[in-house]
């Protein structure tokens, strides 16, 4: 695990900032557990970060430079979605490969599909034939059940929990703790705050939050 393709073993990681750390300690984690997936080291603009160590891996150069550093793939581990989705499509076209993340404590049944690019911290679970996109988080602890398909960019944080036969919209936020129920729909980029209850399907580009959830018109995510 770790690693998105059996030929890949020396893997960059794009940015340095939080998400960047839980990548790396994904990356050492898989390491120790015998994934033959190294991580090289970080490429991140901010000023000042290049020549600094996040976890023991250096910040080796700006973005710009990744061609200048011998590796066979990149790991975009921005949290914001769409810049994440933004900054893995541009790599793409320059020619990157995409590694995935997988923490050797997450649980991923051998029917559900992750895509390329995806980030699975410690905890997650992922049950049968759930279909999990590209440059997808689940963070610690986040669950997705059967049949459920989370598009591409999307991010389930912490504690999170998606049932069963839900879609999860491309670049969509469910937040800390929320919980979409069974068979769900929620739309693309819309942001589903921390400790919701998802009990009717709700729409792209939307904020909804609360106890059941509800739009909340006056906030655009
Ligand atoms: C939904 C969310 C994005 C809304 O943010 P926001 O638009 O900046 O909202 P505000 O913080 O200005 O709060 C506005 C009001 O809504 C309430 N509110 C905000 N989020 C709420 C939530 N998740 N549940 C219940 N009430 C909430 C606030 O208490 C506040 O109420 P008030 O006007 O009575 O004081 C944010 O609260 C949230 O849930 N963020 C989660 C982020 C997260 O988990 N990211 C993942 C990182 S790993």
């Amino acid at each position: 695990m770790g690693s998105g393709g059996s030929d890949i073993t020396r893997i960059v990681i794009v940015c340095a900032g939080g998400q960047g750390a839980v990548v790396a300690d994904i990356l050492q984690s898989a390491r120790e557990a015998g994934s033959d997936a190294v991580p090289v080291g970080f490429v991140d603009d901010t000023p000042g970060l290049a020549g600094t160590a996040v976890l023991g891996l250096n910040v080796l150069a700006p973005i710009s430079e990744l061609g200048d550093i011998d590796h066979d793939a990149v790991i975009v581990a921005l949290g914001d979605n769409q810049a994440r989705s933004e900054m893995t499509e541009r790599l793409l076209a320059s020619g990157e490969r995409l590694a995935t993340a997988i923490h050797p404590c997450a649980c991923i049944a051998p029917s559900a599909s992750i895509g390329e690019g995806s980030m699975i911290s410690a905890g997650a679970i992922v049950t049968p034939r759930a279909a999990i996109g590209r440059g997808v988080i689940l963070n610690t602890s986040a669950s997705v059940d059967h049949d459920s398909i989370v598009g591409d960019f999307a991010h389930v944080s912490a504690g999170a929990t998606v049932g069963a036969r839900c879609h999860i919209g491309a670049e969509a936020l469910i937040a800390i703790g929320a919980t979409v129920a069974s068979m769900m729909t929620v739309g693309a980029r819309t942001i589903i705050g921390s400790g919701a209850v998802v009990v009717a399907h709700i729409p792209a580009g939307v904020v909804a939050f609360g106890v059941p959830a509800r739009i909340r018109p006056d906030r655009k995510p």
